[in-house]
């Protein structure tokens, strides 16, 4: 199972809260296991992306809710998940009905916390299945991603770092350091986004192939 693209979660019949993913990195990833004859279940955000490879199977949703149920029910039939996706951490406590009309000069949205789709994999995981996150960090980064795979109970981090020109949000191209559970850590250079999914799914049939 692959994660993709940005959720939304609407304020209103015309709002929402989203990010600026596009769902290219998930949707290669989806690609490129694929293509080593893996089948894939897609389970993507609103995105402008198609996907023609016919080993993939595409399943939109649209908030944190709608894929935190999805993914917990196709878990347990997958052999592993790839997180790529954007989980809007926070969203309205309340989705207006009508449109929101406009009162005054300041508003206040309240917003509650999703769920965390990843970590609660992680709970569920069996020890025949893998389970790899994606972080994205500012500062600190190779301690962060450290530590949000142990909290997560995943077996890799993919850490990109919005710093590197060229790579995260939007760009084709994208620059990861994969970190594993067992301690190595790999870096890569700036590459294609196609090429990058084609690095990390070689790593996950070399940690496939290792001994538990
Ligand atoms: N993730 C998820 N569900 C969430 C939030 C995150 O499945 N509600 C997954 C992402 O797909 C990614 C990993 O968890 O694989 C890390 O996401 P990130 O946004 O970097 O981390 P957060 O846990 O939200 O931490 P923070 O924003 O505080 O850095």
């Amino acid at each position: 199972m692959v994660t993709a693209g940005p959720t939304v979660e609407k304020i209103d019949p015309v709002r929402f809260i989203s990010n600026f993913s596009t769902g290219k990195m998930g949707y290669a990833i989806a690609e490129a296991l694929a293509s080593e004859g893996a089948k894939v279940l897609l389970v993507s955000g609103p995105v402008r992306l198609t996907v023609s490879h016919p080993l993939v199977s595409r399943i939109d949703v649209t908030s944190a809710d709608e894929m935190f149920e999805i993914c917990q029910s196709l878990f347990p039939t997958c052999d592993g998940a790839v997180m790529t996706a954007a989980v809007a951490d926070y969203s309205p406590v309340h989705i207006a009905e009508e449109k929101l009309k406009r009162v005054g000069n300041n508003w206040t949205l309240e917003l509650k916390a999703n769920r965390d789709i990843a970590a609660e994999l992680g709970k569920m995981k069996r020890t025949d299945q893998m389970l790899i996150g994606f972080a994205l960090e500012t500062q600190n980064e190779l301690d962060n991603a450290q530590l949000k795979m142990e909290r997560k109970n995943l077996d890799m981090i993919v850490l990109n770092s919005l710093r590197e020109e060229g790579a995260g949000f939007g760009h084709d191209t994208n620059k990861v350091t994969l970190l594993e559970r067992k301690g190595h850590i790999s870096e890569y250079a700036l590459k294609s986004k196609r090429e990058v999914a084609s690095d990390i799914v070689e790593k996950i049939a070399e940690l496939l192939s290792l001994p538990a």
